[in-house]
This record gives C-alpha cells, sequence and structure tokens, in this order.
C-alpha cells in the first residue's frame, strides 16, 4: 500500500484530491493542515479513515514526521490569495516560501519518491497572449505570484533525472497527457530524490 501525504488536504481543492487518492484504491492518505481556511468538513464523508494532522508547514519539526516514507506528497498548503499577500505579506511569505521549503526539505529528509507542488498561473503576470504556455517567460506581478514561482525554481536546483515540468493552469494541464493522468494537475512536478544531492552540500 501506498502512502501519500496532502498538504493543504482540509481546503477546497486538496479534498477533492484527498477522494480522487482514495479512488485509486492503491493507499492510504494523510492531511497536512492548519485549518487557517481548511475545513474539517470538508473531508466529511470521504470514503476511507484519513488522520488529519492539524499542523502548521512554518514547523519542519511537525511536518517532517508526517511526510517520512511517503511515496508522493502533493504540497497544496498555501495562502493562495493575491490581497492576502499585499496586505499581509509576512504571513503570506512565511507560509509560501518557508513553508514550502519546510516540505521539500521533510520530504527529501524522509525519502519521498515523489513532490507534486501547486503552481499558479498568477506567474504569467498580465499578459494578454493566449493561449497561455509553459514556455512562456513568467512576469510575477504580486508577491503571491513571486512566492509560488520560487517553489518552481526551486525545482529547477534539482540534478539529476525525474519528471519535472510546471504545470500552472488546467487549460495547459488538458494538453499533456501525462497531466491528466494525475488526479492533480495544477502542479510542479519535483523531482525529490535530487535535492538530497542539494541539501548535502
Ligand atoms: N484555486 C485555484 O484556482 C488555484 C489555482 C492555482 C493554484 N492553486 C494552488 O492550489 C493550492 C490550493 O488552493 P485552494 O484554492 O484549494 O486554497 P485553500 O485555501 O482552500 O487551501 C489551502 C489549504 O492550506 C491550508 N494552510 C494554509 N496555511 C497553512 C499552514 N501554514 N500550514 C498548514 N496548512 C495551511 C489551509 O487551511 C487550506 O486548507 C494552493 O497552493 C494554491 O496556491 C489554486
Amino acid at each position: 500500500m501506498k502512502k501519500y501525504v496532502v498538504t493543504g488536504g482540509a481546503g477546497f481543492i486538496g479534498s477533492a484530491l484527498v477522494r480522487g487518492l482514495l479512488a485509486l484504491g492503491d493507499g492510504r492518505v494523510e492531511v497536512i493542515d492548519n485549518l487557517l481556511t481548511g475545513k474539517r468538513g470538508n473531508l466529511d464523508g470521504v470514503d476511507g479513515p484519513v488522520p488529519l494532522h492539524q499542523v502548521d508547514i512554518r514547523s519542519y519539526d511537525d511536518i517532517a514526521p508526517v511526510l517520512e516514507g511517503a511515496d508522493t506528497v502533493y504540497h497544496l498548503a498555501a495562502i493562495p490569495s493575491v490581497p492576502k499577500s499585499i496586505d499581509q505579506p509576512v504571513p503570506s511569505h512565511e507560509v509560501n516560501i518557508d513553508g514550502t521549503f519546510n516540505v521539500m526539505r521533510a520530504a527529501a529528509a524522509g525519502g519521498v519518491r515523489k513532490l507534486v507542488y501547486a503552481a499558479s498561473s498568477s506567474a504569467y503576470g498580465d499578459t494578454p497572449v493566449l493561449p497561455k504556455v509553459e514556455a512562456m517567460s513568467p512576469n510575477p506581478r504580486s508577491p503571491y505570484a513571486a512566492q509560488k514561482l520560487m517553489g518552481e525554481y526551486y525545482r529547477r536546483l534539482a540534478k539529476g533525472e525525474g519528471r519535472a515540468q510546471a504545470l500552472r493552469s488546467a487549460q495547459q494541464a488538458m494538453q499533456s497527457s501525462a497531466a491528466t493522468a494525475h488526479p492533480y494537475y495544477w502542479a510542479a512536478f519535483v523531482p525529490i530524490g535530487d535535492w538530497r544531492a542539494v541539501l548535502a552540500k
């Protein structure tokens, strides 16, 4: 049985992802969520036991034991708001950047095979060009956009083999068979094993 961990699993998208993973029927699912905007009720009626670890991704020590030994970690926990990133920049930065780094670090230390990171189409900024494709240069126009992009840039620092593809919107995902085969596709795929080399330095 595989072990899946969903950070932000009590949120809007995360709770749907939890249901999707349970429907696969090949593993157990655990959730990390501090219930800032997520709700326990979002997981009501899920098809199976789903431990909800009410911890904060800003605390490495709290999340590391949960991530340890997971096959795949889906990192969705965030403060996903442009206005909040402007009006309350400190918590936005700490959760979206420091928290994301903690998740990457704990995943590497815990032998996680794959980390799926929720990126954002806000990375494109206000360009009028359509359709938006991954080859377009990012042009973040808000702290939130820059924060989400940071996770993608960390992925680029990873070395060696592994699937690494930035998918920032559903529209792009629909053009990618690899992505549509996946239950969650607003994501950048991080070959987490390579982080060991990065972190060992
Ligand atoms: N909704 C969209 O259209 C969209 C588009 C692109 C990307 N995303 C990304 O998808 C992810 C999920 O978005 P959503 O729309 O479901 O938002 P959401 O607010 O419903 O989910 C975020 C979850 O993270 C949790 N959380 C926040 N801070 C935390 C912390 N410090 N520690 C632990 N948990 C914490 C919240 O309680 C919540 O359950 C985010 O990373 C977001 O940036 C969303």
